[in-house]
């Protein structure tokens, strides 16, 4: 095929790139939000392509662990790339949000969110939304652990019993806000030396500390590992497909999460930012999390939720502390402490 080198006279050219510079202009003016989502994928992507369909609006999103977007945005603080961030535990938000990096934002529709979510809301000053919530616990292959002659886990108790060695998977807490929110949680469950002698011992009986603690339920699920320590959600979408899983609560308590939603301070494209912000938190935004497979409890309670979304009803939840656990020098150190102290540890 013959490619033609010739050049274009320059009054051409500068014609061409007037006309690109226009409909540059011309595509913000119509739409376009840049975001970054630390939940499932599937309900990222979801959520993305409806409100593209309902509103025009083009949606550039990438999917991270929500740790991974915490430290994205303190390097892009100079020149913001990114208008909203949603999905995703809370603390790490907290962390961006006392960092200076986020938007304050009070929705009108606040009296339509539960109160763990407003109480999100308050304590960062109008920067951090409370968008979902679930709880920390094991999620197990029956048929792994029968195979092996393994009991199923009750306690974290016995997660770390040499039994389990090799069997056991968990996230990598400077990627993941999974793993984060299980340290922080032993951390207010057992007193923070304790909780770093039960770190050394469960990493013991880790296999891999994944990038996210999304991997969990399919690992587990297709019998890859017997053990995963995660949101217990996740595993119920395996179960309904008749994996072999079944999930427990810690029996000693457990920590939760407060999935968090916030506007980029400088943020480009504000206006679709918040477009997009309300209807994730709209009945309509908070229902796609269920029909993709994601089970948190929505922060929106003015619909009827999903029967799918497991009850918290029976979880012993510890009184996490979001205050102090979601402050950046307090997440920095716990993190360092355990990639110091536990993580290069032989297993
Ligand atoms: O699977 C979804 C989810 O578990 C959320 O509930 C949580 O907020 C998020 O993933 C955490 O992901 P990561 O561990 O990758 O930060």
């Amino acid at each position: 095929m013959a490619i033609s080198m010739a050049f274009p006279p320059l009054h051409h050219v500068a014609a061409a790139v007037a006309l690109a510079a226009l409909s540059a202009t011309g595509a913000q003016a119509q739409g376009v939000v840049n975001a970054l989502c630390s939940t499932d994928a599937p309900w990222c992507e979801a959520a993305a392509k409806e409100f593209t369909r309902k509103t025009g609006i083009k949606v550039n999103q990438a999917h991270k662990g929500t740790g991974e977007i915490a430290a994205q945005l303190r390097a892009e603080a100079n020149n913001p790339k990114t208008d909203i961030w949603w999905g995703g535990t809370g603390d790490p938000f907290l962390q961006a949000a006392e960092q200076g990096l986020l938007a304050e934002y009070r929705p009108a529709y606040l009296h339509d969110l539960h109160s763990w979510s407003v109480r999100q809301y308050a304590m960062s000053g109008h920067q951090v939304g409370g968008f979902y919530s679930s709880a920390i616990g094991f999620g197990y292959n029956t048929e792994t652990l029968k195979k092996k002659k393994l009991p199923e886990p009750q306690c974290w108790s016995d997660v770390i019993k040499p039994a389990y060695k090799g069997e056991v998977e968990i996230s990598h807490p400077a990627s993941s806000g999974t793993a984060y929110t299980v340290i922080a949680g032993l951390v207010q469950l057992m007193g923070e030396d304790k909780a770093f002698d039960y770190l050394k011992a469960l990493h013991k009986n880790t296999t891999t500390y994944t990038r996210s603690g999304q991997a969990q339920a399919p690992n587990v699920a297709k019998g890859e590992v017997g053990v995963g320590i995660t949101f217990m959600f996740n595993f119920e979408k395996w179960k309904a497909d008749k994996y072999p899983v079944k999930t427990q609560a810690p029996c000693e308590g457990t920590s939760y999460e407060v999935g968090g939603i916030a506007l980029v301070k400088g943020a480009r494209n504000m206006d679709n930012a918040k477009k997009y912000y309300d209807w994730l938190m709209s009945p309509e935004g908070q229902a796609v999390g269920a029909q993709v497979g994601s089970y948190q409890v929505p922060a929106n309670k003015t619909f009827k939720m999903d029967p799918r979304i497991p009850t918290l009803d029976n979880v012993k939840l510890i009184k996490y502390d979001f205050e102090k656990y979601g402050k950046a020098a307090e997440r920095r150190r716990l993190i360092d402490r355990w990639t110091k102290e536990v993580e290069p540890l032989p297993r």
